[in-house]
């Protein structure tokens, strides 16, 4: 696999994340938050954006006191005012973008080509000048003519940016279109290329591996993939396939995903759904009868990896799908025996007060086991 050594892992869980609909966090939400991020080994944390507002830059001064290992930046548009703000919060980093498509120069920015270069770099100069490291995005770049954007990228090179990111404003890319734009960007730019990938057709995770593959090194990610729409490439789910399907460990502390998605789900208010990858509540729950069996047996059987790993726990559910095995295993983790008989009568009760809606929890479990005349044997 054609990876570079090191890739980074850019999160904007605190800027992008917190631009979806609803979310406003707090200056210690985003404390708490960086304090996970970093404990679990993210490279770059982009802190919010300071212009915006008071509290913004507050927070971004905190989080680049906290003395943490990662980088906190600020995003800025290709404004002086935006610099400034970054400026005044006291950071190093700054990410700097402007949009660069048909639609975004005509109808958002209303500035020509020309322009937009003059603009861009004019913004690059001044944070350079200004000693300050830039990342510089060229905003719906998936949807740019290819010459435009190498020429943006080659000249925000020329004056001193440190990195370019292609944004994938609104998902519009596939796989393929991804590998292609890399290969094609990396012919003519000679800083490193990072990945901003939304989710609005689901391919936020795998446009961002096949960009790496490609031969990006940085990808831009948010916890729970919360984002503006559908969301950003999710951190876990990026972290976790480079790891365990593309053998690319990128030294994640991630038995803390798990906590830290609640700590993001909780502050965000957006609920975690119970199927998301990694993280979803359901993904280490088993059911029916089928898979209880075999997964006791090997919980590998119907789990690709162990939930210790993403601090998940395992847990057999009972309900109408579930068979003795799993009422078995019940009892001994409730510390229960019955005989044989006994379990086909827990088995049977099991099934059908679920079919009648009441859900199977440990109380409504030895309850069952009471009415099956349940006495230690
Ligand atoms: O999606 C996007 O284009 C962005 C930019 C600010 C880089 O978030
Ligand atoms: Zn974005």
């Amino acid at each position: 696999m054609n990876l570079a050594d090191k890739i980074y892992i850019f999160d904007t869980t605190l800027r992008d994340g917190e631009q979806a609909p609803g979310v406003a966090l707090t200056v210690d939400e985003k404390i708490q938050i960086a304090q996970k991020l970093d404990k679990l080994g993210v490279d770059k944390i982009e802190a919010g954006f300071p212009v915006s507002s008071n509290g913004e830059r507050k927070a971004a001064k905190e989080l680049n006191s906290l003395g943490l290992n990662a980088t906190v930046l600020g995003l800025a548009r290709s404004v002086q005012k935006d610099i400034d703000a970054v400026l005044d919060s006291g950071l190093d980093y700054i990410h700097t973008f402007i949009g660069t498509s048909p639609l975004h120069r005509d109808y958002k920015l209303k500035m020509s080509k020309e322009k937009v270069i003059e603009t861009a770099v004019e913004s690059v100069e001044y944070a350079k000048d200004h000693g300050l490291t830039v990342e510089f995005s060229a905003e719906d770049a998936t949807r740019t003519d290819l010459d435009f954007l190498k020429r943006i990228y080659n000249k925000a090179e020329s004056y001193g940016a440190d990195r370019v990111h292609i944004a994938d404003t609104t998902g519009a890319i596939t796989p393929q279109g991804i590998t292609y734009l890399v290969k094609e960007l990396k012919k003519d730019v000679n800083i490193d290329i990072a990945l901003h990938c939304h989710n609005d057709f689901g391919l936020a995770v795998i446009n961002s591996i096949s960009g790496v593959l490609a031969g990006a090194n940085g990808i831009s990610t948010t916890v729970n993939g919360i984002g503006e729409r559908a969301g950003n490439a999710s951190l876990e789910e990026v972290i976790m396939s480079l790891k365990l399907l593309y053998g690319k460990d990128l030294g994640f502390k991630t038995k803390h995903i798990k906590e830290l998605s609640e700590l993001v789900s909780k502050a965000s208010g957006l609920p975690v759904p119970y199927n998301k990858p990694v993280v979803g509540n359901n993904v280490f729950r088993h059911e029916s009868g089928i898979h209880v069996d075999a997964v006791i047996e090997e919980p590998l059987c119907y789990e690709p990896y162990i939930p210790e790993l993403v601090g998940q726990k395992r847990q057999l559910v009972l309900g109408k799908h579930s068979g003795c095995r799993a009422v078995r295993a019940k009892l001994n983790e409730c510390d229960l025996d019955v005989s044989d008989d006994t379990l086909i009568e827990i088995v049977k009760k099991v099934k059908k007060s679920r079919e009648e809606g009441t859900y199977i929890n440990d109380d409504v479990f030895r309850e069952i086991v009471k009415s099956c005349n349940y006495k230690k044997e």
